[in-house]
């Protein structure tokens, strides 16, 4: 065997040592040593690209995938992984064209079927979409995902009564870092004003912020109370909220059980753009009048739904609510509407997003 062969190939164990190891960038200089000795070597080009997006260098994995495709056209795997790439970078048309190249050699492939019906979903092509998450499904993919995600396209799906936890907690742990400038500057998100604003002025002894998220509201909440504690699902979230030193806790939990098992008691409740990933507001209710004081305010959006519904799960992957079944839950859990307003929560897609602004005081 030729020398530089044997030497890219013990190059290509110390890269698998470091990968082993975590120690992310040696492997990523020592696989492209590795290949600059045996260039188009596949495994080698697979193991550079896949180091190279856990490192969030995304155009150097892309140019990896770019040539392992060109070697080995034949494997599906080869275009799944570039899929994944251009999937990360948006370019949606191009990552649904690979996804369906990897189908087309191997229809048994899950995560691909899942794919591609989350990029026809964005596409609005929502029949083919429906088809395949059921064909996802059918392979075995992630079921709670994807039935929440078949539900978002799929009429006569009931829908699920929340979105699911692993979901939520990823979607927000990849956002946590570009969330404050792309929800505020971007999408023109003002809930935390619209919904704290009219209450300046009163003064509460302790509040509570559900679904905190990086703590847009904390500003708002921290001169209306004496303290303020917050809970989140998203790790990543939690941490950025813990950052800016406003809120006394906030604890990482889904805010059902939090509210389930808290022994706190607060006399202001905020959840601001949180109820869009909890269908059934109901044990939500339940909780808060568990923890609020007598003549407590619970102030909250939702996004606006079909009012012949209660709530219904959209292609956005975000539910609505109807006004109806707010006032209902109020009533069935000693809460007097003291004001509910339509609202333009944010954008999508550049088009406002029509939502709820309530305000709610506990009576009995
Ligand atoms: C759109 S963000 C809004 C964050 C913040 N309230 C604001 O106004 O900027 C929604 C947040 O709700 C959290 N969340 C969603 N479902 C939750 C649940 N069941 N329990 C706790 N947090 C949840 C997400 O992790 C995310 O941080």
């Amino acid at each position: 065997m030729s020398e530089p062969f044997e030497r890219a190939k013990a190059l290509f164990f110390d890269c698998l040592a470091h990968l082993e190891s975590g120690r992310l960038i040696e492997a990523e200089q020592a696989f492209s040593e590795s290949l600059a000795l045996v260039p188009g070597r596949a495994s080698t080009l697979s193991n550079l690209g896949v180091v190279r997006r856990r490192l969030g260098r995304l155009d150097g994995a892309l140019a990896a995938f770019d040539e392992l495709v060109r070697v080995q056209p034949e494997q599906a795997e080869a275009w799944l992984c570039r899929g994944e790439v251009l999937l990360q970078l948006d370019r949606h048309e191009e990552a649904l064209a690979d996804y369906d190249r990897c189908l087309a050699i191997d229809p048994n492939r899950a995560l691909a079927w899942s794919r591609r019906g989350s990029l026809l979903r964005l596409a609005g092509r929502l029949e083919e979409a429906a088809d395949a998450f059921k064909r996802a499904l059918t392979l075995g993919d992630d079921s709670e995902t994807t039935r929440y995600f078949l539900a978002s396209v799929a009429e006569r799906q009931a829908p699920p009564a929340v979105a699911p936890a692993g979901y939520v907690q990823s979607l927000f742990d990849d956002y946590a870092d570009d969330f404050d400038h792309h929800l505020v500057d971007v999408l023109h998100y003002d809930v935390p004003q619209r919904l704290l604003g009219p209450l300046a002025g009163r003064r509460f002894a302790q509040a509570l912020d559900l679904g905190c998220g990086t703590g847009l509201c904390a500003p708002l909440l921290a001169p209306l109370a004496a303290v303020v504690d917050a809970v989140d699902l998203s790790e990543r979230m939690v941490a950025k909220a813990r950052e800016r030193g406003l809120y006394r806790d906030v604890t990482q939990a889904d805010l059902v059980a939090h509210l389930q098992t808290t022994e706190r008691r607060y006399d202001l409740v905020a959840a601001a753009d949180v109820f869009i990933y909890i269908g059934d507001l109901a044990p939500v209710f339940a909780g808060v009048r568990r923890v609020i004081e007598p003549g407590g305010v619970f102030a909250f959006s939702a996004e606006q739904g079909d009012e012949a519904r209660d709530f219904v799960l959209r292609p956005s992957l975000t539910y609505g609510h109807s006004s109806n079944y707010l006032k209902r839950l109020a009533a069935e859990h000693g809460f007097e509407v003291a004001d509910l307003q339509p609202h333009a929560l944010r954008e999508d897609q550049r088009r406002p997003v029509p939502g709820w602004l309530v305000w709610l005081r506990q009576t009995a």
